[in-house]
């Protein structure tokens, strides 16, 4: 892979959220392509990734991050996308976190400590918003990284239910020297039907001088402008988008939203020229369909087991199958399912 010498920055970008399952390699360089700035990967969890062996695939033009024990794909990514995707981790240990940011970075253009996941898997773990309530935890793990590896270190956070503590919160995470702070406005036990807190992150974008990247505006953006508008009511520069990119990813063109079919379309060629597991390119577009798996044509799209039955919905089938022999041809590429 090539190298570049550029440092990520964090301002006035507009930015694809983490997302599990979501943010695998296909929906990334669809984001760019649409025009995001910056795109991060669906959260990693430390242990398992340490698992995993780098592997350079010249067949696919990737590195592979690979399991060693069951053979999946843990992380796959391209040059393509390299100096401008975040891999984003989960974690609750500097070393460990160490040990993963050391094996991707220089692969990656920047490394996300996730401190707002509220799952009960996280949770227990001490990881995501559990971080939250360990602030030297959370600080060693951040210190840690800026000590010793060479691309920007971030986090991503959720707010607390009181504004003061949050903005105390955050001043101690940038104490560290983190690049930038993506800020969710709900607080760990909010849903997403909850009014974000758009006050909050701009009371803490007025107290901190680094990036602030607002997040949690997906129910008031559904075209391109919302997003500026969602921007300037948070007082930053940056915006993280999630669910209105996943299910439509044209959001991020300033030429405004594309049809859906165009968008699967666009997605399904990126699943397949970089082999993406059929099971995680199905995930990825029923949560494009939506209610649309209601229709025949989504009805017969659920009943789809291969990427080929997938992309022949959408004419695509001869595309994948030129493809699979092309790859199979040229070796043994190793498709193998992603577990969620
Ligand atoms: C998420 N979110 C999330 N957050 C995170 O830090 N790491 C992750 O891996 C995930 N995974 C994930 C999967 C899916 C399917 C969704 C919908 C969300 C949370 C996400 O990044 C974001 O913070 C929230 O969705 C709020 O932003 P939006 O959706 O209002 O733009």
């Amino acid at each position: 892979m090539t190298k570049t010498n550029e440092r990520l920055t964090y301002d006035n970008k507009v930015v694809l959220a983490p997302m599990v399952r979501v943010g695998t390699l296909p929906m990334r360089l669809l984001a760019l392509d649409y025009g995001a700035d910056i795109v991060y990967s669906e959260e990693l969890i430390d242990w398992k990734f340490m698992r995993s062996v780098r592997r350079v695939n010249d067949v696919l033009g990737t590195v592979d991050f690979i399991d060693k024990s069951d053979g999946t794909v843990v992380f796959r990514t391209c040059d393509k996308e390299k100096d401008r995707v975040v891999m984003q981790l989960g974690t609750c240990d500097p070393q460990r976190a160490l040990e993963v940011a050391k094996m991707v970075e220089n692969d990656v253009a920047g490394i996300d400590i996730n401190m707002g996941c509220p799952k009960e898997f996280s949770l227990k773990g001490g990881m995501g918003a559990a971080l939250l309530k360990q602030p030297e935890k959370a600080k060693a793990i951040l210190t840690t990284l800026i000590q010793n590896v060479k691309i920007p270190i971030t986090c991503k956070i959720r707010v607390l239910p009181d504004t003061d503590a949050t903005v105390n919160l955050v001043i101690e995470l940038v104490s560290t020297g983190i690049s930038a702070i993506a800020v969710h406005g709900r607080t760990k036990n909010e849903r997403p039907q909850h009014q974000n807190r758009n006050e909050t992150i701009k009371k803490i974008a007025e107290s901190v001088s680094i990036p602030v990247i607002a997040n949690g505006g997906s129910r008031e953006i559904e075209k391109y402008s919302d997003i500026d508008k969602f921007r300037k009511e948070c007082g930053c520069t940056s915006v993280m988008l999630a669910r209105v990119a996943q299910g439509n990813c044209s959001i991020f063109s300033s030429r405004g939203l594309k049809p859906l079919d165009d968008v699967i379309i666009d997605y399904l060629k990126y699943a397949v020229d970089y082999d993406n597991a059929p099971s995680n390119t199905k995930y990825c577009v029923q949560n494009m369909l939506k209610e649309l798996q209601e229709t025949p044509r989504g009805k017969k799209f659920l009943e789809c087991q291969t990427l080929e039955q997938i992309c022949a919905i959408w004419n695509m089938g001869n595309y994948c199958r030129q493809k699979q022999l092309e790859y199979q041809s040229k070796g043994n590429f190793g498709r193998r399912e992603v577990t969620p």
